[in-house]
């Protein structure tokens, strides 16, 4: 694997780059500029820059100057509300769903922490729950963005849960915390020169899979089955009933947990929540989607 410092100038150095051909994945076209050999390994190693940078935030100099504060920031703000996640993946909260019917609280920072991400890496060891959440972020981020290499020898094909509804279902996500996501993720893009063009189709295409509330059972990789997708639990054409009650997750202790966010409007029943106050239901996540890339903010949708 290529070592992350000569990537990142590397990719900087190809920010003045041409416009991405509509026939080539934002994955293949950027591996292509900045690494030349446009395989398995390089795809993977492209992600795992992109990933990995936005969830610690910047950890190499960048020349185009953005600063990425990273998903396990604390005490962020997104759209005037403030936003908490590394509560979700340090421990705090009971909100994993491990298929016992209620959220269970792991330590997804169990491995090294944020050193070995800059170096490239998930994790120090490879039996950790660090590394097994970071490789699947690598795999499934290696879908999102097109690369024609996943699932081929080098790049390894996604060995998680592919309902990123029920995998994230305990945690109770709002339109704040989930832009704040992926606001980190384009940031990120964005700090390796990736073009405002292609912040904006992707940051959409997320907000499109994941963002809008009650959607439909739909299949995120070829030929995989249709299951739900969304992650912020309002939209068009709603199947609300399919998605189940929405509850904060407790403390790991068990004690209840009492968050931060605004209100939002009114929503079908079947998704009230308590995070936004006593019953007030969760809202649009898609609507939401702000990118602040190259110092400009996007509205998409
Ligand atoms: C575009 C948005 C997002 C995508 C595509 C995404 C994708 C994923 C994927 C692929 C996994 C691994 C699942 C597995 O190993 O089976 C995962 C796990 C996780 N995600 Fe997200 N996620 C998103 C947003 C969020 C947000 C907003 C949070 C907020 C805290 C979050 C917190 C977590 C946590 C804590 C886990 C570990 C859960 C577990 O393994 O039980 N994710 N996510
Ligand atoms: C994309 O289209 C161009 C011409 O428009 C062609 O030269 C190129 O081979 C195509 N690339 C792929 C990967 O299909
Ligand atoms: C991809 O190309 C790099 C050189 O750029 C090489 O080190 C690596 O082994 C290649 N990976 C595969 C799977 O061929
Ligand atoms: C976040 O805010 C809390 C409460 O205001 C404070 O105790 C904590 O030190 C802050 N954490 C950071 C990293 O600034
Ligand atoms: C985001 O913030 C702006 C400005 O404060 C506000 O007008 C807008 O309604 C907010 N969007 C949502 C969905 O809360
Ligand atoms: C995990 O690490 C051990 C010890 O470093 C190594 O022998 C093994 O091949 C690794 N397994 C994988 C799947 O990378
Ligand atoms: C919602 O349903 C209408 C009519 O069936 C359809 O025209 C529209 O494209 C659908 N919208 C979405 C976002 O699926
Ligand atoms: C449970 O943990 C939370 C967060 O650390 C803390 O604020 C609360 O006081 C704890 N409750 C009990 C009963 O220990």
């Amino acid at each position: 694997m290529m070592k992350p410092t000569l990537l990142v100038l590397a990719l900087a150095a190809t920010h003045a780059a041409a416009q991405r051909p509509a026939n080539t994945s934002v994955c293949d076209y950027y591996t292509t500029a900045l690494l030349k050999d446009n395989n398995a390994t390089n795809q993977e190693a492209l992600v795992t820059l992109v990933v990995n940078t936005a969830v610690i935030g910047n950890f190499t100099p960048n020349k185009l100057n953005i600063l990425v504060p990273g998903i396990l920031a604390q005490n962020q703000t997104y759209n005037g509300s403030s936003v908490n996640l590394a509560a979700y993946f340090d421990g705090s909260l009971a909100s994993t769903n491990n298929g016992g019917g209620a959220g269970v609280s792991v330590n997804f920072l169990d491995d090294g922490g944020a050193t070995p991400l800059t170096k490239g890496k998930p994790s120090n060891g490879n039996t950790s729950d660090q590394y097994k959440l970071l490789t699947h972020l690598y795999e499934y981020f290696g879908i999102l963005l097109g690369c024609s290499q996943y699932g081929k020898p080098g790049y390894p094909a996604y060995a998680g849960d592919i309902s990123m509804y029920s995998v994230h279902k305990y945690m109770a996500l709002d339109p704040y915390d989930f832009g704040y996501f992926v606001q980190q993720v384009a940031l990120s893009a964005a700090s390796f020169g990736v073009a405002e063009a292609d912040l904006e189709y992707v940051g959409g295409a997320l907000g499109n899979l994941f963002g809008h509330r009650c959607s439909a059972a739909t299949s995120i990789a070829p030929g995989e089955a249709a299951t739900l997708q969304v992650i912020c639990i309002t939209a068009p054409n709603a199947t609300c009933s399919l998605y189940a009650n929405v509850e904060d997750p407790k403390f790991a202790n068990g004690s209840a947990s009492s968050t931060q966010h605004a209100s939002g409007t009114s929503a079908p029943a079947a998704t009230s929540s308590t995070k936004n106050g006593a019953g007030v239901a969760k809202t649009m996540c898609g609507s939401l989607m702000v990118l602040f890339a190259m110092g400009t903010a996007y509205w998409l949708s």
